[in-house]
């Protein structure tokens, strides 16, 4: 099969054939149809993740059709539409017993822990827990954000910061995961601050209900403040700079949810933290039960993923898409058709 092969950090990856996965016990083997291009996948290319093994096929944020399934795997067929989690958790540890599989000790991620959906076939380990059904009416290239940013986000706002209507949302980023959140935050209600250095993204950002948009040459703490500081706050970039912001624009008892990856650690004004009664969570993902909460919202129309996806490349145009992420982000969200 054809896939994108990193076979050293940091240098342009290439195209070519590879082995297919092999649909073992346990697992299906996933035709992918449509996967999505995810900061996520620049982290690893960069070599920040020591989870990757070089050479190295990325993309873990997709949804396709199941080509083989392996032994044990009941209740999913060949023709079957899915996507699943990047979080391919176990479902048998106190963690997934718990209802907790985003973060499984034991946790598989395509495109991280083993190949990934770059590429015209991906497994998909512990198949009977983190499969999820697609509805017919959804399309694959709106469905693959479902597998990594757009469910990320729902999880984020919804289920870890309790964003409640009325509340002030502050997004820092307006890519694929902040314009899923600005979206979501929106639809629960909340007036939602969108920040971000691309214009573009910012009048994509006002398209999915941002009430607010703040470019970082303005004092965006100030400007959060003087409209009365943000109930939550989300970095949806990844930035030592930005989480420390973040903490500084929350009103008392505000709550900030980082979803951006840090490589490196950040110092944070504790301080501040305890005499405000701040709360820094982290969010990782959503598990596969998770989702019809979310897939029920997007078939009435309350959330429409569909409106993200900017562009649709090639295979061949991945390697050149993936290493361009070092400079800057296209505004809205790539989906790539191998
Ligand atoms: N926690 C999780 O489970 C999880 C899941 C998915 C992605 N992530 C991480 O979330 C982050 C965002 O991913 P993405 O794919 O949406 O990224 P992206 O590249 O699509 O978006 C980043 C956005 O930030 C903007 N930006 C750049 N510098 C800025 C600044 N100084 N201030 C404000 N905005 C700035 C860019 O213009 C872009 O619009 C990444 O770190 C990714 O690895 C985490
Ligand atoms: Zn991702
Ligand atoms: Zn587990």
């Amino acid at each position: 099969m054809r896939a994108v092969v990193v076979s050293e950090y940091g240098v342009l990856p290439e195209v070519r054939d590879v082995p297919e996965p092999s649909a073992d016990a346990g697992s299906v083997v996933v035709r992918v149809e449509a996967t999505g291009l995810c900061r996520s996948d620049w982290h690893g290319w960069m070599g920040h993740d020591p989870d990757i093994v070089l050479p190295h096929v990325p993309g873990h944020e997709f949804a396709g059709t199941i080509a083989a399934v392996g032994a044990g795997v009941a209740g999913w067929a060949v023709g079957d539409r899915v996507t699943t989690p990047f979080i391919c958790a176990c479902g048998q540890c106190e963690q997934c017993l718990e209802g907790n599989q985003q973060v499984c000790p034991n946790q598989l991620q395509p495109g991280f822990n083993y190949w990934g959906s770059f590429a015209e076939y991906v497994a998909v380990p512990y198949a009977s827990v983190n499969l999820v059904r697609l509805p017919d009416e959804l399309t694959f290239a709106t469905a693959a954000g479902l597998g990594c940013r757009f469910a990320t986000s729902f999880r984020a706002v919804h289920q870890v910061a309790r964003v409640a209507a009325g509340e002030r949302v502050a997004i820092f980023g307006c890519g694929g995961v902040g314009l899923s959140a600005v979206m979501i935050a929106a639809a629960l209600g909340a007036e939602v601050i969108a920040i971000d250095t691309n214009e573009a993204a910012l009048d994509l950002a006002r398209s999915y209900g941002a009430v607010h948009t703040l470019t970082p040459a303005a004092p965006v703490v100030g400007a959060i403040n003087d409209l009365g500081g943000a109930h939550v706050t989300i970095d949806a970039l990844g930035s030592a700079e930005i989480a420390q912001q973040a903490l500084e624009s929350l009103r008392p008892r505000g709550r900030h949810v980082q979803i951006g990856l840090l490589p490196t650690a950040v110092t944070l004004n504790a301080g501040r933290l305890i005499a405000q009664e701040l709360t820094w969570l982290g969010s990782h993902g959503m598990p596969a039960h998770a989702y019809p909460e979310m897939l029920a919202l997007v078939a009435t129309g309350n959330l429409n993923p569909a409106q993200l996806v900017t562009r649709t490349i090639p295979l061949t145009e991945t390697p050149t898409a993936l290493t361009a992420l070092t400079t800057g982000t296209p505004p809205g969200v790539t989906i790539i058709t191998p």
